[in-house]
């Protein structure tokens, strides 16, 4: 059987991090893939993550299974944190999933099962693993436009005329806030008129929040994601701690259910469950012990909120760091985007040329379509980003 297999395709970004190891330049520079670095290139365990690790390894007295809808008190503080103040608090229903990916797949087979022959919008470009994702639960994907390559902004009026032609049958995938790859968010403006068209047109909105208080803050991130949840009788929400809580690798996220009622979240929550049951059964529980550790303490939760709060400031001021030497160094306001994009990422339209000169010439590892990673750049290297976009001609 096996020797019919063709090699398979190979990931995108987890390749770049391969080839990356590989290299034996001292200077090389990994922009690739999303995680955050501090300025000495680590990606640390938070404090408060840490500390709940600790306290959890010393109170647990068992390892006996958790349930199919993971850990409820993590569940419930992830609909308090993304939808404090809305009146979608009283009739959302969540499970634990690994990660947002694990959000994403449920969700999708949830779709697929409530509405056959749903056509799932993404927005042009998103997150790489969006398309296979909804495809594999059998799910048509089309595009909407999102980003202007000329502006590195939203295109605003074509977003919108698409998702003006929306209706019942078609979901509609937005990120809640840090678009990846493109760094461009949607306006407030934008946010108003899409739960506007959705309330008429009967559109279901499918929220990704993979990176809450990387962008603004906790709240200013969820806003939109809170608009719709509070205007609308149905919204889907994906969530990831791998970013927000630094537990990449402890696979940690939610997918929330918002009903017109409480009883229909509940329902559809009951068809999650039964869907884990058949893919993975039950999420690991560690990550989301420790976030539902952190949430359920004061003085944790002010710690982790402080060291994010500290970490989407550097990222703030990275960009504008960044924007600067660009400014210097080339003369122009053509990188001005770079100050302007909100969290990790920013698409920078290098060519694949381009981007493969990076690399081979220069060490400098970026995503195809010239995604660079801001999080994951030192503020001592800034200078050698410039100067390799620049040598290869940006
Ligand atoms: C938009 C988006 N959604 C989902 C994910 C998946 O996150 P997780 O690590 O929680 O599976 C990512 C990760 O990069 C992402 O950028």
């Amino acid at each position: 059987m096996l020797e019919q297999l063709a090699p398979p395709a190979e990931d995108p970004i987890l390749s770049l991090t391969v080839a990356y190891r590989q290299d034996e330049r001292d200077d090389k520079l990994d922009l690739g893939i999303g995680v955050y670095r501090t300025a000495d290139g680590h990606t640390p365990v938070m404090a408060a993550v840490r500390e709940a690790a600790i306290a959890i390894a010393a109170q647990q007295d068992s390892k006996s299974y958790v349930g199919l809808a993971g850990n409820e008190a993590f569940n419930q503080a992830m609909i308090t944190l993304l939808l404090t103040d809305t009146s979608a608090l009283a009739r959302t229903a969540a499970i634990q999933t690994p990660g947002a990916s694990g959000a994403l797949r449920m969700l999708g087979e949830l779709i697929a099962y409530a509405r056959p022959g749903a056509t799932v919008w993404l927005s042009r470009p998103s997150y790489v693993n969006h398309q296979p994702v909804m495809e594999a639960c059998g799910l048509e994907v089309r595009e909407y436009p999102y980003f202007d390559p000329a502006t590195k902004q939203v295109d605003e009026p074509s977003m919108l005329a698409a998702i003006a032609k929306l209706g019942p049958n078609d979901v509609l995938l937005l990120h809640g806030c840090c678009h990846n790859p493109t760094g461009a968010d949607i306006s407030w403006n934008s946010w108003q008129k899409i739960a506007a068209m959705a309330q008429q047109q009967g559109f279901l909105p499918f929220v990704d929040l993979a990176y809450q208080g990387f962008g603004d803050g906790l709240d200013a991130d969820a806003a939109g994601l809170r608009l719709l949840a509070d205007t609308l009788p149905e919204v889907l929400v994906a969530v990831s701690c791998s970013k927000n809580f630094g537990l990449y690798r402890e696979r940690t996220g939610a997918a929330l259910i918002i009903g017109e009622t409480l009883e229909h979240a509940q329902r559809a929550k009951g068809h999650m469950q039964r869907i884990a049951r058949a893919t993975y059964t039950m999420p690991p529980d560690h990550g989301a012990a420790i976030v539902a550790h952190i949430l359920a303490d004061t003085q944790l939760q002010q710690s982790w909120l402080t060291e994010l709060n500290a970490m989407q400031q550097r990222i703030v001021r990275l960009r504008e760091q960044l924007a600067g030497a660009f400014r210097e160094a080339s003369g122009s306001e053509r990188f001005h985007y770079f100050q302007h994009h909100r969290g990790m990422f920013s698409v920078t339209g290098l060519t694949p040329e381009q981007t493969a000169a990076l690399r081979d010439q220069h060490g400098v590892y970026v995503v195809g379509g010239g995604r660079v990673n801001v999080a994951g750049l030192s503020e001592n290297r800034i200078d050698k980003l410039v100067s390799a976009f620049l040598a290869v001609g940006a």
